[in-house]
């Protein structure tokens, strides 16, 4: 059975393709879980998809994924402010990768820190939307055991 993959996506994310295009691309928040989707299958993985702008209902998000085989999160900007996050990611013992579009560490220095870094597998950035493809191929083989 394929193995379950929940990837969550924070606040704003909802916009991309309208929002920042230089930096974020152009593609849809549909347009690249439809993307993955496909991608996923053709690796194995079985994936679903969250996206809230709203702490708390990722953080009971996080808390559900328990039964997941793994978990992708691009907290947005809670990855630069959420102790709530942090928090409830180190309640899984599942792998955890963090993911974001943008070279975090090219752009403003309040973007450089990420407080969920401590407690995930590995941290994929700068790829722009390919990153979430990367990060399930890091996944995939942290699962394989590779
Ligand atoms: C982001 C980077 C964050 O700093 C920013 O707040 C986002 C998106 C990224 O994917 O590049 O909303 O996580």
């Amino acid at each position: 059975m394929s193995k379950k993959i929940e990837i969550i996506n924070g606040p704003n994310l909802n916009l991309l393709g309208k929002r920042e295009p230089d930096i974020y691309g152009k593609s849809t928040l549909e347009d690249i879980n439809k993307d993955l989707s496909s991608y996923a299958k053709k690796i194995g993985l079985d994936v679903s998809f969250f996206q809230s702008n709203i702490e708390g209902e990722i953080v009971n998000q996080i808390q559900q994924s328990e039964k997941s085989d793994g978990i992708i999160i691009n907290a947005a900007a809670f990855t630069h402010t959420s102790v709530a996050i942090l928090d409830a990611l180190k309640s899984l013992s599942i792998p955890k990768i963090e993911v974001h579009i943008s070279n975090i560490y090219k752009r403003e220095e309040f973007r450089h820190k990420s407080l969920i870094s401590q407690t995930v597998n590995g941290v994929i950035c700068g790829f722009g939307i390919n990153s979430y493809k990367l990060a399930l191929e890091g996944i995939k083989n942290i699962l394989d055991g590779n």
